[in-house]
């Protein structure tokens, strides 16, 4: 794996594929789509990005080899990469495949130019202290979403045992007492945040009695995390409720597990075919991770088959009708393609009003979407989507992640040519977007 800094900093980068590795490129490249056109034909979806991310941080739980499959090829996979690394563990990448050995762990010190970049990294901290009974992990820190404080993550740690001090921005953790070994705790969670169930989950996995989670996440990535524990020997009960019980065990072993499909990802490409009106079949997918998304595009006039088990088939939709969206934590419609249904409903028939309710700063989106000739008012955390029967392309720079996403459908939709700037984002979390999207004939080149 390779890393470039500049001045010590990772740099806008583009992620290829070489030999089998994932190598991170100083990238200047924008998106070029013509849009109008139709699409036609099968996507395969990766696995999913904030299972994988949270399934290597898990690694470190394990003093044997981790062998894990369907790994998405995405920048914050590579960075994730790069910190356990830095911790020592040996890693190697063979396509989808990822070998990850953390007999070693060489530094509880994780370090600041990679946990800064990668919110998820922070996680580790759960199974680092758990595994060496002290972490020192940078905060994240705010990003371009929101505040996204972890005061949950390091209250969860402190009823286990952890004394926590932050200081210059390292959140320093040790277990003073019980050999060096966290103790189980019963633990309610404010709000039911994903990373901070994660975090607490590992770290519950090795300690010394019996955990429960109240209040936790019920995200499917949370569910795959603990069966990825589960097949080391943890044990972890009732993983995708609001009530987690983990029972410690000693010592965790090897493992063979394979990632779920991502279905952000697979929601992005039900709404690529919903907003240029074409059919398309997605594989594999785990509908029920998709019921908020497709029941929204059904509410707005798309229709959608169950062709086998793990593949869905989306019909060209004749007319797009408005509706009303409230992001939620899991099972209610998610945060994360918030951005993608405000592309689809800026095109839909009549007014639709979309309320995001997870993060304080997450409609960057539309005033990007406006330059494409979208009409969309926000106020605070609500927008007010006018929908236009057409919209034309224009250059625009995407912010954060699923905005750049939304971005592209809005291109794929818009007449004329879209640029956009930004495609770091886009790379951090989708597995070679374009190139799936030019294989079911989208008119999009990177350059
Ligand atoms: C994860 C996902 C992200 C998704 C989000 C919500 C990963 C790597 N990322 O992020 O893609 O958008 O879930 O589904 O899995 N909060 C606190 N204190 C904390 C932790 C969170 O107040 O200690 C708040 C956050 O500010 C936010 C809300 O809880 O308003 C939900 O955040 P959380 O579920 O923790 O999101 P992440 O795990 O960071």
């Amino acid at each position: 794996m390779t890393l470039n800094l500049k001045g010590g900093r990772l740099i806008n980068s583009s992620i290829t594929l070489s030999d089998g590795n994932l190598s991170t490129e100083v990238d200047s490249s924008v998106l070029k789509i013509c849009g109008g056109y139709s699409l036609e034909g099968n996507v395969r979806i990766s696995g999913a990005k904030n299972s994988a991310l949270v399934i290597m941080a898990g690694a470190l739980l394990c003093s044997g080899d981790c062998r894990i499959s369907n790994v998405p090829l995405l920048a914050d996979v590579e960075r994730m990469g790069q910190v356990l690394t830095a911790l020592g563990l040996s890693l190697q990448r063979h396509e989808d495949t990822l070998d990850i050995n953390a007999r070693d762990i060489l530094t509880s010190k994780a370090p600041y130019e990679l946990v800064t970049q990668l919110r998820a990294s922070f996680f580790a901290i759960g199974p680092i202290l758990a595994r060496l009974g002290v972490a020192q992990m940078p905060l994240p820190g705010g990003c371009a979403i929101g505040a996204r404080p972890v005061d949950l993550h390091v209250r969860g740690l402190q009823a286990m045992g952890a004394e926590i001090e932050i200081e210059h921005g390292i959140c320093h953790a040790q277990v003073s007492g019980n050999n060096g070994r966290l103790k189980g705790a019963r633990i309610y969670l404010d709000t039911p945040s994903v990373g901070a169930t994660e975090t607490l989950m590992m770290a519950a996995t090795l300690a010394d009695g019996e955990t429960i989670i109240e209040n936790a996440a019920r995200e499917p990535e949370v569910v795959d995390l603990a069966n990825f524990c589960n097949s080391m020997g943890a044990k972890i009960q009732g993983a995708g409720t609001g009530t987690i019980t983990i029972v410690g065990v000693d010592k965790l072993h090897s493992t063979e597990y394979s990632i779920i499909p991502d279905r952000i990802e697979a929601g992005t490409f039900l709404v690529a075919a919903a907003i240029t009106r074409s059919e398309l079949l997605l594989s594999p997918v785990v509908s029920e991770h998709l019921i908020p998304v497709i029941s929204k595009l059904k509410d707005i006039g798309v229709s959608i088959l169950q062709e086998s088990t793990d593949c869905l088939r989306v019909k060209p939709a004749q007319k797009l009708k408005a509706t009303n969206i409230d992001t939620l934590p899991h099972p209610g419609f998610p945060t994360d393609m918030q951005a993608q249904f405000m592309a689809l409903l800026s095109i839909a028939d009549g007014d639709s009003i979309i309320n995001e309710s997870v993060f304080e700063n997450r409609l960057s989106h539309a005033s990007e979407l406006n330059r494409l000739g979208a009409e969309i008012r926000v106020k605070s955390n609500t927008a007010f989507v006018r929908g236009v029967p057409i919209l034309s392309g224009a250059p625009v720079i995407g912010t954060d992640l699923r905005a750049s996403a939304a971005l592209v459908l809005a291109g794929l939709a818009a007449q004329g040519e879209t640029i956009i700037q930004g495609l770091k984002h886009l790379d951090r979390g989708y597995d070679r977007l374009d190139t799936k999207l030019q294989q079911v004939g989208a008119k999009i080149i990177r350059t």
